[in-house]
């Protein structure tokens, strides 16, 4: 076998003795440059306003979803007929249950029978006296924000989409910790 030529260290700890074997230069210069590298990055992705961070790019993507989603129908009017509708429509009411089961049920419970907000399956409504009204209340909010209002942060479709949704819950009755509440209001239209 060849003999080791590297220079030893002149210490000795214990009986142990050190190459003086420094870095290669390969491995330094890759070090140096991804330090380097970094300082650019760093810069371009979290300072710079060229680059979209990873919260806005999210947020991006969100609203393009939303737009390609949307697109075979527009952009809806939150009106009676309009809610009417799509009461009728299961492919776009899947689309409302989703927006509901991610925003609404912390509050109106997972099948909207009511916990801090009113329960939603019953003819009781305090805000609602007619299909519009259900939008109304999504995007305004009611109580001082007790309900939130929602019309910043939601799509109006998803609004609309997910009064059609409401509005169909009403009737199933689920019964939750609250009583009724509010009056009792005349049947949704039929047509
Ligand atoms: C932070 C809790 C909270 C969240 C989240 C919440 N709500 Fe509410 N909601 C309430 C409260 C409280 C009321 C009753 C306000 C009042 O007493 O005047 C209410 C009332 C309503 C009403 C009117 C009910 C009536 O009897 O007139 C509707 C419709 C409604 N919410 C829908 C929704 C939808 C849809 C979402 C999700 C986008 C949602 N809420 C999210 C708390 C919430």
């Amino acid at each position: 076998m060849e003999e080791q030529k590297d220079k030893l260290k002149e210490h000795t700890y214990d009986g142990i003795e050190e190459y003086d074997n420094p870095l290669p230069g390969w491995w330094s210069f890759i070090f140096l440059i991804s330090f380097v590298f970094s300082i650019f990055y760093f810069y371009y992705y979290h300072i710079s306003p060229v680059s979209t961070s990873v919260a806005q790019g999210y947020d991006n993507d969100v609203s393009e979803d939303l737009k390609r989603r949307f697109s075979e129908i527009g952009e809806l009017t939150a009106d009676e007929e309009t809610i009417l509708k799509y009461m009728n429509e299961p492919k776009w009411l899947v689309a409302g249950e989703s927006t509901f089961k991610a925003q609404c049920i912390s509050c109106h419970g997972p099948r909207g029978e009511g916990m801090i907000g009113p329960n939603l399956t019953d003819d009781h409504y305090i805000h609602v006296n007619k299909l519009s009204d259900l939008a109304r209340v999504i995007n305004e909010g009611a109580a001082n924000g007790a309900m939130p209002a929602w019309k910043h942060r939601l799509h109006p479709n998803e609004v609309v989409l997910m009064a059609s949704y409401l509005a169909n819950m009403r009737g199933k009755n689920i019964k939750g910790v609250r009583g009724p509440e509010g009056n009792e209001i005349p049947p949704w239209p039929t047509k």
